[in-house]
């Protein structure tokens, strides 16, 4: 029988950094059951557990420039294989980011009788993404995402969730930034051109509340879960 819950999503988070690509997706995750797939939280972890990849991307990332295809398509590959092989939802966040990476994404799910349903391009003017990346903390403990201004913590420097010390992520200083921002223009904006050719690409408003952002993506959401019905029906 078919029913929401047994519905297969493949979607993506498109935007600059700082746009609110991890924000939305705990949001989503909770809502739909997707499973997260953002090369940057795959990479943190690396680094983090000192892994011959994560000495090789610390510097990369810390200069905001992009990981070489290679190992993002290994990386990748592996998790969304997994997914697709369990019958989960996948919601990609971060990736694709180069054309490259595209070519990979169509390829690999195509191999495996599958596809992308949807993109969403969150879009916001890129004065506002500085002070949105300057002034984020995460819980070092949980990974809960603040912002000193507009999600501010009830006690300064402390997670709500759990307790943890928050931290700032290393890569979000002004010269890091700088490197992001014109790795994003340079090398994922031709990618944002390729899912709006194919249709599947959904332009947010997101300089608004992150709740408003939420409610314009789950009402697509729910209409692409609504179209996919009717194409498992046809
Ligand atoms: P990654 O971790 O993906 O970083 P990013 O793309 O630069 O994006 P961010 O995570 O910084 O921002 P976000 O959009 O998730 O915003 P958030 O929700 O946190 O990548 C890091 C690095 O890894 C790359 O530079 C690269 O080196 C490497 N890498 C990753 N993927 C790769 C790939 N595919 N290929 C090659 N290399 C790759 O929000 C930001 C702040 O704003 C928070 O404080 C939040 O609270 C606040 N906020 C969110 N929404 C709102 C709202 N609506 N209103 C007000 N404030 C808001
Ligand atoms: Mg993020």
């Amino acid at each position: 029988m078919d029913n929401e819950q047994n519905r297969a999503l493949n979607l993506a988070l498109f935007g600059p950094p700082g746009s609110g690509k991890g924000t939305q997706a705990s949001m989503l995750i909770e809502a739909f059951g997707f499973t997260h797939l953002a090369p940057g939280d795959l990479l943190r972890e690396e680094i983090k557990t000192k892994t011959e990849l994560g000495l090789k991307a610390e510097a990369v990332i810390a200069a905001g420039r992009l990981v070489s295809d290679d190992i993002i398509h290994g990386m990748l590959g592996r998790h969304i294989a997994a997914v697709l092989e369990r019958g989960g939802r996948i919601l990609l966040d971060g990736f694709p980011r180069t054309l490259g990476q595209f070519d990979f994404l169509e390829q690999f799910l195509a191999g495996r009788g599958s596809r992308m349903h949807g993109v969403f391009f969150l879009d916001l003017p890129t004065e506002e993404l500085i002070g949105r990346l300057t002034g984020r903390r995460l819980c070092g403990q949980c990974g809960a995402v603040y912002h000193v201004q507009t999600l501010a913590p009830k006690v300064a420097g402390v997670c709500d969730v759990c307790g943890g010390a928050l931290v700032q992520r290393k890569d979000d200083n002004r010269e890091s930034i700088q490197g992001r921002l014109a790795a994003y223009e340079q090398q994922t904006f031709p990618v944002l051109k390729a899912f709006e050719a194919q249709g599947k690409l959904f332009r947010i408003k997101a300089d608004q509340p992150r709740e408003e952002v939420y409610a314009a993506i789950e009402d697509k959401v729910r209409a692409l879960l609504e179209e996919t019905a009717v194409g498992r029906r046809a």
